[in-house]
């Protein structure tokens, strides 16, 4: 069950108990256009990862983290689980002017933030930050904050993050660390619902 009452000019909203709860929640917040990023990031954060609410979405690759697409969010959001293998990355990315939130479910991944390279001088990135995200704690980032990667530097341990992305976007730029050059990374989903999508013809720089 959840709840999620307005009680004059404060939101109050129960926790939920699934994964499926949470998606509902996250329905009725993302009605408005308003988006109150704490509130995305504690309802988020309030759900308990438990691995039979997910395990269906949760498909991994040897080579590559894969992304599963678990709900299209009335078309506001975008709600995906990204299942890290052993040694498994992402290349220092933007987000496309989005809004993303990133919870753990499984393991530990690490997060490296990036300042945006300057417009004429290219040379290494200038790394700002690195933290180990722990289990159930919600991430947030936005352009305006910087650029990321996010790492499973694990040799042992496979990991699995649940990611909203609000507007949902299709492509996005990676930046590579030594020079700054930029590519442009279109977003694929090696699921949808569970269910494997069809094989793509054209090479996706970014993933799968
Ligand atoms: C990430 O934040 O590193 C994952 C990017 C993606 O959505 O593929």
């Amino acid at each position: 069950m959840y709840c999620r009452m307005r009680e004059m000019e404060h939101t109050e909203v129960g926790k939920p108990e699934s994964l499926e709860d949470l998606i509902k929640i996250l329905h009725q917040i993302f009605e408005s256009d308003n988006i109150n990023v704490e509130e995305v990031q504690n309802i988020m954060e309030a759900y308990e990862s438990n691995p039979q609410d997910w395990m269906k979405h949760a498909k991994f690759d040897q080579y590559r983290y894969t992304r599963n697409l678990v709900d299209e969010g009335n078309g506001k959001f975008n709600l995906m689980i990204l299942c890290w293998g052993e040694g498994h990355g992402s290349s220092i990315h933007d987000h496309s002017d989005s809004h993303c939130f990133m919870k753990l479910l499984q393991g530990q991944l690490k997060e490296t933030l990036f300042d945006w390279p300057e417009n004429k001088s290219k040379g290494e990135m200038v790394l700002k930050s690195q933290r180990i995200l722990q289990e159930n704690t919600v991430a947030y980032i936005n352009d305006s904050i910087g650029l990321h990667r996010v790492e499973n530097g694990s040799h042992t341990e496979c990991a699995a993050s649940l990611h909203l992305y609000c507007p949902p976007f299709q492509a996005c730029q990676t930046f590579d660390q030594r020079t700054g050059h930029t590519n442009i990374a279109k977003m694929t989903f090696w699921s949808k619902n569970g269910e494997r999508t069809p094989f793509e013809t054209t090479v996706s720089q970014e993933n799968n």
